[in-house]
């Protein structure tokens, strides 16, 4: 090696020591002929003085050094004098005096500092990311995801798990996105398909009699970017024979407890988990991924609403709609200006309107009077029905009261936003608290206006919670010609499904399901989600048989590693969690990914480009 120590390791007990170091000059300064170097390798900083009486032969080298440049360093680890240590850097109660220095290698001045940790352009990291990796707070990053993995390795091995690789050039594995292809070269017109996860692969371990299996497991899945999704992202996929749904949780449960608690535990975890059916959370926050860090709770208020004259409430309620909202404590100090612009924000995420009701502090809610009040365009509400609203919704004087009408799919985004703009706003949604909850129940089915079908709402694979699915159908043993099941019936909207997710702070951190083991219930899921017989033998035809011969009853979970990262390390998005991420055009800017290939090779694959 051409280091013996680490910069970021040297302490007291090491002064006296002679040390060879070697790394990247993060930063140099030069006092009066003196020049100091804080030298940098992985392990971190530490400080090292070239001074021309002790090293006459390395000062002009010294004085040569521009940062980022990568230098071998010997010297002798010394006390600084106590004027000059720095408590806020690890090493900062001693310095590295030089004997001798070789410079290893140049570099031009970067493109951004790496020594400073202010806000760079994101295309400019992108393009140098082997640079923005250097920078201290990217490093912390690589090393909180080496140490998550390294945990749940260590765990799911203590907990009997198999860690099994699957393959990445298969058969198209659904999970609601859109398939990367891959055209195979030996048989001309045929493709592969990269899985959206390896959904199926895990299934069928399960009927290998693997029971308990894992997987650091890489998805790729071509759909719209957000912050929380790349086209190739990272799960931790398990799936465990002879369970039902408490066990995965409870195992789940235990796995992020003492991850957070061993890897991060400066962050305060909330546990027990608490569990919330499907129905509830959109009840009560409009959303199947709260944010339960804080309150302010949804209430339904259309049978008030409707008390008043404001015809847009009785134009939603008319046609099927309710008026829903929620109270932001202490606004009730927002101005117009401030008013608008929020109903800006909810009209972008495709809410028609934001009425409000803003209650002064003049009087206790039951003396309120006209002018105490403060009503959004066209809204008005005598006190007595502003009292009644403020009791049903928990406001207070002082309070500001924001209310969306329209059916509950259309006001459902705007409404969870608005709350997780407002607990932001609010300074509720505290990073260093991880509020983890289990949603459970979600329904079987979701209908797909577009297409007029129904899709699976996790997917196709996972069982029916009850017999309510089986209701539908025809009694066993009865066959039907195909296109016989009435798909009509909107009864298959209420059928729910052995699905859950584990959400933390407002985000989907897993997904899972107990799955279906029986071939015929199988079958008659993929009917109802409108699949021909061929299509059913030529996608799910391996796993159909597969079904037959023995296949236990089998769960699993697949936890995204990428916004677990994300999360423990307060980053805004992904992306900054991934070594090498896609932009938010799914392009690959290091590398210039993708891009048009040679004639010869589209030959090769047989493939010729229309435009
Ligand atoms: P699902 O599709 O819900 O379930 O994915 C599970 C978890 O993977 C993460 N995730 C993503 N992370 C980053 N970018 C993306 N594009 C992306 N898509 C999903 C999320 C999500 O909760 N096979 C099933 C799991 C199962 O049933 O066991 C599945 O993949 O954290």
């Amino acid at each position: 090696m051409l280091k013996d120590t680490s910069c970021g390791e040297l302490q007291k007990k090491h002064v006296g020591n002679v040390v060879n170091l070697a790394g990247w000059v993060h930063r140099r300064r030069d006092h009066g002929g003196i020049i100091f170097v804080d030298l940098r390798d992985r392990s971190g900083l530490v400080q090292v003085v070239f001074n021309p009486e002790l090293s006459p032969n390395s000062i002009q080298l010294a004085t040569d050094l521009r940062n980022e440049w990568v230098v071998k360093v010997k010297g002798e680890v010394a006390l600084r004098p106590p004027e000059s240590a720095n408590p806020d850097m690890p090493t900062g109660a001693v310095e590295v005096l030089a004997q001798e220095i070789e410079i290893l290698n140049q570099s031009p001045t970067p493109p951004f500092y790496i020594n400073e940790d202010s806000e760079v352009d994101e295309t400019l990291r992108l393009k140098y990311r082997y640079l923005d990796l250097r920078r201290p707070k990217m490093k912390d990053i690589l090393v909180l995801r080496h140490n998550v993995v390294k945990f749940i390795r260590d765990f799911l091995h203590e907990k009997g798990f198999l860690e099994i690789e699957t393959p990445i050039l298969i058969k198209s594995t659904p999970e609601g996105a859109r398939d990367f292809l891959v055209p195979s070269r030996l048989q001309p017109g045929s493709f592969y398909a990269l899985p959206q996860s390896p959904q199926q692969l895990k299934q069928l371990l399960m009927v290998a009699g693997v029971e308990k299996y894992f997987q650091i497991a890489r998805c790729f899945r071509d759909e719209d970017m957000r912050a929380d999704r790349q086209p190739e992202f990272t799960q931790l996929d398990l799936e465990m024979s002879f369970v039902e749904m408490d066990d995965v949780l409870a195992l789940t449960e235990e796995l992020y407890t003492s991850l957070v608690e061993t890897v991060t535990p400066g962050k305060v975890l909330l546990k027990p988990f608490p569990r919330l059916t499907y129905d509830e959370s959109m009840a009560r926050y409009a959303t199947d991924k709260p944010d339960l860090r804080f309150g302010m709770e949804m209430s339904d208020v259309t049978d008030i609403a409707l008390q008043t004259d404001f015809r847009v409430f009785h134009s939603v309620a008319g046609a099927g709609g309710v008026v829903k909202g929620f109270v932001a404590p202490g606004l009730a100090e927002y101005s117009n200006s401030m008013l608008r612009e929020l109903e800006q924000f909810a009209r972008l995420r495709g809410a028609k309107g934001l009425s409000h009701i803003r209650i002064g502090t003049a009087h206790q809610l039951s003396e309120l009077t006209d002018d105490d009040l403060q009503f959004g365009q066209g809204l008005k509400m005598p006190p007595q029905l502003v009292k009644d609203l403020a009791q049903r919704m928990g406001a207070s004087p002082g309070d500001l009261i924001l209310l969306l009408a329209g059916t509950n799919q259309e006001i459902a985004i705007p409404l969870s936003s608005l709350r997780n703009e407002i607990g932001g706003r609010l300074g509720l949604a505290d990073p260093d608290k991880l509020s983890f909850a289990f949603v459970v129940d979600f329904p079987m089915f979701e209908w797909n206006q577009d297409q007029s079908r129904w899709d699976s709402s996790h997917h196709p694979f996972t069982s029916p919670k009850d017999s309510s699915f089986a209701d539908l159908l025809p009694p066993p043993g009865v066959t039907r010609a195909p296109g016989e099941l009435d798909l009509s019936k909107p009864e298959f909207a209420t059928v729910k499904s052995k699905a859950y997710d584990l959400v933390c702070n407002g985000n989907e951190l897993a997904s899972g399901s107990i799955r279906v083991h029986q071939r015929q219930l199988q079958e008659s899921i993929f009917e109802v989600l409108g699949y021909t017989q061929p299509q059913v033998e030529d996608r799910f035809g391996h796993l159909l048989e597969a079904l037959e011969y023995g296949a236990p009853p089998h769960g699993g979970i697949a936890p995204g590693i990428d916004r677990l990262v994300a999360i423990l390390a307060d980053a805004d998005s992904i992306r900054d969690v991934i070594a090498f991420p896609k932009n938010q055009s799914g392009a690959d800017l290091l590398f210039g990914a993708p891009s048009p290939v040679e004639e010869d090779q589209l030959k090769e694959l047989h493939l010729k480009l229309t435009e």
